[in-house]
């Protein structure tokens, strides 16, 4: 019998690297191999552990109690606060929302504040929840417009909604007026702060400029932040921060109608395994808060090692300065950013394309970890050398066909027949002699179509290339 842990290494061969600093969206590398092995041996040990419940695993129930502790700190939570530890950013935001409708029974129609540049997360929880996601526009510095969010809560709002920093554009939203406004309305204030939020403290640290966010700001209600992204822990989780137990209460979920155990929840997981939980305590207990200083410094030194590369680029230019660790640049008319984003990672270099929204055209967005450090003469050479390959390719055109039949399709009733007439086509994806699809190596061409199609029509085309993505491989 083959080892099936070869065939598992020979399969990981297709993935991103998750260690090694060039891979700058998905994973969050500190660059210590050390922190690595401690992950690794705390989710193998706790791996069959189940937090349903905390009386049969008080090991967990204290890990993640020391977690909640350890993020107290970090931000500025008063004596009464509380929290919970979730298996990601969305599930912290999924149950902010949940809790926040939960707690407004009187509302019929609940409706939250968002800036536009609020993460996907929140429309999920929207379409989950019902709660009706009234989107803000944000203001030219792609930070929320907190004068109009205020005029856009009413009666019906049960959540306002900041961003420490955004995902897209990597700036920290006015959290002081933004939270002011929906206190003055006896409103919710979530921050989501899941990729800044274990960061942005030690920025403060080291002297860096950045406006207050957290349970400092009056009105703050609650805040995620995710331990899977700058806490350098393994995947699968987040915190959830409430001001009281109060407030966290609607999160919680019990159910004695049924013959079987008291169902007793504080998050949408029931068994929740207890790996993430361990791997999380394990790597915050090694690393510590002088150790997080450390990791941030460096982070940061190689955010604004990128920032001079680009600055140094005339082809280039940052979307808006950096508040955090997230660095989002444009190209000019000589050069094609999907172009680019493939010669990038045909030089090793894993860089994130985001496609045009709104006003804004077509980004490249970069997380930038403690990892990178050591790399950064490297980037700035495949930088250098990407943007003249790019140039030199020039622009990716979408036939003028495949526009046209995109633009006739109904994202509503998008069909399999569409979906496979886009494809034919396009000519892009192909089919494998055994009917799998076969992806393109370089996506530039398939990131243009995208951007040329609305934003409902994409969200129609992905769910149709996932739904041919997954299909059962079954046992030969
Ligand atoms: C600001 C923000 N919120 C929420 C999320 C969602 O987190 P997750 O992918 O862990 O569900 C992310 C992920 O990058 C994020 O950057």
């Amino acid at each position: 019998m083959a080892d099936p842990i070869d065939r598992l290494r020979t399969l990981q061969g297709a993935d991103l690297p998750v260690h090694g600093g060039r891979t700058l969206a998905y994973v969050y590398d500190s660059g210590d191999p050390e922190i690595d092995r401690i992950a690794q041996e705390a989710v193998a040990a706790y791996a069959a552990s189940n937090a349903l419940d905390p009386t049969a695993f008080p090991s967990l129930l204290r890990m993640e109690n020391e977690l909640v502790g350890f993020a107290c700190g970090l931000l500025d939570a008063p004596d009464t606060a509380v929290g919970t530890v979730t298996s990601g950013g969305t599930e912290s935001i999924l149950l902010a929302v949940q809790g926040a409708r939960d707690s407004r029974p009187d509302v019929l129609r609940p409706r939250m504040v968002l800036p536009a540049t609020a993460h996907a997360a929140f429309h999920k929880a929207a379409h989950y929840f019902g709660v009706e996601a009234v989107l803000v526009p944000v203001g030219p510095d792609h930070r929320a417009d907190a004068a109009a969010m205020a005029a856009a809560i009413d009666d019906d709002t049960v959540l306002v909604v900041a961003s420490a920093p955004s995902y897209a554009h990597g700036v920290v939203d006015p959290v002081t007026e933004i939270a002011a406004a929906a206190a003055s309305r006896g409103i919710r204030c979530h921050v989501d702060a899941c990729i800044g939020g274990w960061v942005l403290p030690y920025a403060v640290r080291l002297g860096r400029p950045v406006v207050p966010w957290t349970f400092a700001v009056d009105g703050v209600t609650s805040i995620s932040v995710d331990t899977h992204k700058y806490a350098y822990a393994p995947k699968g989780t987040s915190l959830l921060l409430h001001r009281d137990a109060g407030l966290r209460s609607p999160q919680f979920f019990a159910s004695a109608a049924w013959p079987g155990y008291t169902m007793l929840n504080a998050t949408t997981q029931s068994t929740r395994s207890g790996g993430p939980i361990a791997g999380t305590w394990a790597v915050v207990e090694h690393i510590g808060d002088a150790g997080y200083v450390e990791l941030a410094e460096r982070a940061f030194a190689a955010v604004d090692a990128i920032v001079a590369c680009i600055a140094s680029e005339p082809a280039l230019r940052l979307v808006v300065a950096p508040d955090s660790t997230l660095v989002t640049l444009a190209t000019d008319d000589s050069l094609d950013p999907f172009t680019l984003t493939d010669e990038l990672v045909s030089r090793g270099w894993y860089v994130q394309p985001q496609l045009s929204f709104g006003d804004d055209g077509p980004s490249i967005h970069l997380s930038v970890s403690a990892g990178t450090l050591p790399l950064v003469d490297e980037f700035a050479a495949a930088l250098t050398a990407s943007v003249a390959t790019a140039q030199a390719a020039g622009p990716v055109a979408v036939d003028a066909g495949v526009v046209a039949f995109i633009e006739a399709l109904d994202p509503a009733a998008l069909t399999d027949d569409d979906f496979d007439g886009l494809l034919a086509a396009s000519g892009l994806v192909g089919a494998s002699a055994d009917g799998d699809l076969e992806l393109p190596t370089r996506m530039a061409e398939v990131n243009a179509m995208l951007d040329v199609a609305s934003p409902a029509m994409r969200e129609a085309l992905l769910k149709a290339f996932l739904d041919r993505l997954q299909r059962p491989v079954r046992p030969s």
